[in-house]
């Protein structure tokens, strides 16, 4: 399964281009299935209907767990590290991990659930919330995580999407000096989901919460049932290749975020083959992926994709600049990290403290790093490269999505010669297009346009939840015969790629994508607003920053109160992290006749560049645009 140099490479790209079908069969067939499937592939991207490994039976967590543990059950699968250093870390073998997830899975049955059921996951980062997802994939349920920063709102409305009838979560969790009161938001978010029948809280924080009778019950008090009963093995649920086995919501940029559809077969297929082949990662190696598992980059490459190939997957719970800006390098060195794979802001952050935190730092440790989530910046990417890579180590930019399921274009480590802020080559399987805005296809080198892929790869989303027609319009019917990925790019002269940042209306804000329609949505919620338009500017570290023109004739009580009310609304309907960095407050918006936003020029004047604004003379004020430009923060 394992390309190991260039030439292997280009010849597994040609034979998974000429004959896809061939390729990923012999892939697959790295993997442990219960029935071999019939057919590899049957697709159209028209309606769109993809389906890999047809027939096929098997279940994700004995291909990450059970098959590991003759050779594997006493070496770590797990190692955690949590967020107040002078707490114990914790490390679980995979025979460990085996029996946790089973347990858990018992614990599951108990209270009703089955395959198929959705299962909504609220917690921190702690070993517990891989052995829920585990142990929803175990049973066949499947889960939905919300990553912690979400709001009780926000919460609510992916569980009334897709109905869940369990949520897994924890008194609190810890993230530097934060407590995040995680039932109390559940809690909230309950009042509005009459689906969810019970709610299974873990003690992390001890919090101080509510446990409501015939709803809520401890983790622990369910564990010990299921001892008592001694269940502590759990047969793994029989699925098919085309079951369904995880939703995970995002925001695109129109309406409320969609419910990203992942099935067993060929996702684990893709997570596993990207994961060994881009980290090229050899038996023993430590590997540190610092996301959290609430985004896709935690699925994949600190769940499934690690878990697959036998490796050992570290989780962090706290952040990279707590106690200490020089967190991330005590914990390479304490526990010999191989591998670290983060986002480009963590980088940037980082890289404003200096390298002083670096200097008493042994990070030799390290062979190979990875960046994700967003483009990285030449001056990141070099100070990656230099201090902590100490020129030694290959940095794979790894270019993907959450409806990707797994790494698309990227360099291999130590095969794919590297160039700095490119992507560089797209794995075999991936197909991907440059089209300009007819929907042409752009051919050659050294021409740039929108990034499209014209072949299905076994870890793509097949539909969004309950809703297919918005899977088809949002990804399939911008370019005909195409996925449309949402982001522009460059092919250089060597036919690199290079990902330039979102075309729609869709910001990267610290690596978290973040719709403007959704922000201005929760920024219209406030009284005291008429409208508002978002849109991005560039930031230092986040990589973009969130600029709102906010229109608000009767501010209560002063600007500054009414800046403060709308950041604590947008916290309650979005979460913290979409929160604008500014706000500015005009008497209208830049509109055509026809009453369409002009956020071309809004964007011009976020970005402090107003010299050319362009054509102006659709609009229906055109002076409303002097007063904006005059008031720019
Ligand atoms: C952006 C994260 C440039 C891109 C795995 C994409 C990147 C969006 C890169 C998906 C990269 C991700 N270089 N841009 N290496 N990786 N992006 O769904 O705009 O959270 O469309 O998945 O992040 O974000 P998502």
């Amino acid at each position: 399964m394992k390309i190991t140099s260039f030439d292997e490479y280009q010849k597994a790209y040609k034979r998974s281009v000429d004959s896809p079908e061939e390729f990923w069969a012999d892939i697959a067939g790295n993997f442990q299935w219960r029935k071999p499937w019939i057919k590899t592939l049957e697709w159209n991207f028209t309606e769109p209907n993809v389906k890999w490994f047809i027939g096929g039976k098997l279940n994700i967590t004995e291909n990450c767990l059970d098959r590991h543990l003759d050779k594997l059950g006493d070496k770590p699968a797990i190692i955690w590290e949590p967020n107040d250093p002078s707490e114990d870390h914790r490390i679980l073998t995979y025979k460990q991990l085996h029996e946790k997830v089973c347990q858990f899975a018992n614990v599951l049955k108990n209270n009703g659930a089955k395959k198929g059921d959705r299962i909504c996951i609220y917690m921190p980062m702690v070993p517990e919330l891989a052995i829920a997802v585990l142990a929803c994939a175990r049973i066949g349920a499947v889960h939905s995580v919300v990553f912690g920063g979400f709001s009780a709102q926000s919460i609510a409305d992916r569980i009334q999407d897709a109905q869940c009838n369990i949520v897994i979560t924890a008194d609190g969790g810890f993230r530097g000096t934060k407590e995040i009161p995680l039932k109390n938001v559940i809690d909230d978010a309950l009042v509005q989901c009459p689906s969810v029948k019970k709610v299974i809280v873990l003690t992390r924080s001890r919090t101080p919460i509510s446990m409501l009778k015939g709803r809520d019950l401890w983790w622990e008090d369910e564990i010990k049932k299921v001892e008592t009963q001694g269940n502590t093995t759990c047969p793994a649920e029989e699925m098919d290749a085309e079951d369904m086995l995880f939703i995970l919501y995002t925001s695109g940029s129109t309406g409320k975020p969609k419910g990203v559809v992942h099935t067993c077969g060929g996702y684990m297929v893709y997570a596993g083959y990207t994961f060994a082949n881009v980290f090229q990662y050899n038996p023993g190696e430590v590997y540190f992926c610092t996301a959290d598992i609430g985004w896709i980059t935690g699925h994949s490459y600190i769940v499934y994709g690690p878990l697959s190939q036998g490796a050992t997957t570290f989780m962090f719970e706290g952040i990279p600049t707590w106690p200490n800006p020089g967190r991330f390098w005590e914990i390479v060195e304490e526990y010999k990290v191989n591998i670290l794979y983060t986002a480009p802001t963590a980088i940037r952050s980082l890289m404003s403290f200096g390298t002083d935190v670096l200097k008493d730092k042994d990070l030799s440790s390290l062979k190979k790093l990875g960046s994700v989530g967003e483009p990285i910046n030449e001056e990141a990417w070099h100070w990656f490269d230099e201090n902590v890579g100490h020129k030694n180590c290959p940095i794979v930019d790894t270019w993907w999505q959450t409806e990707t399921g797994g790494i698309m274009i990227s360099p291999i480590a130590g095969v794919t010669k590297t160039k700095p802020t490119f992507a560089t080559l797209p794995l075999p399987g991936v197909q991907p297009v440059l089209v300009d805005e007819h929907g042409n296809e752009v051919e050659g080198n050294g021409v740039s346009g929108f990034l499209c892929i014209k072949f299905p790869w076994p870890g793509m989303l097949r539909t969004t939840y309950g809703d297919h027609e918005r899977c088809r319009q949002t990804y399939f019917s911008a370019y005909k015969g195409k996925y449309f990925t949402g982001d522009g790019c460059l092919r250089d002269e060597d036919g690199y790629y290079r990902i330039t940042g979102r075309v729609d209306d869709v910001l990267n804000v610290s690596g978290h994508r973040i719709g403007t329609a959704e922000v201005e949505n929760a920024i219209n919620m406030h009284a005291s607003v008429v409208e508002s338009a978002v849109v991005g500017y560039p930031h230092d570290i986040k990589g973009q920053g969130v600029y709102a023109f906010v229109v608000s004739p009767n501010k209560h009580g002063d600007e500054d109160l009414t800046r403060k009310d709308i950041l604590v609304t947008v916290t309650r309907i979005i979460g913290a992290i979409a929160k604008p960095d500014k706000i500015q407050f005009v008497s209208g918006l830049p509109k055509t006749r026809s009453g369409k936003i002009m956020r071309r020029i809004l964007r011009k004047i976020a970005e402090g560049d107003t010299s050319n604004l362009g054509d102006t003379s659709t609009l229906l004020d055109p002076a409303i645009v002097e007063e904006i430009k005059a008031g720019a923060l």
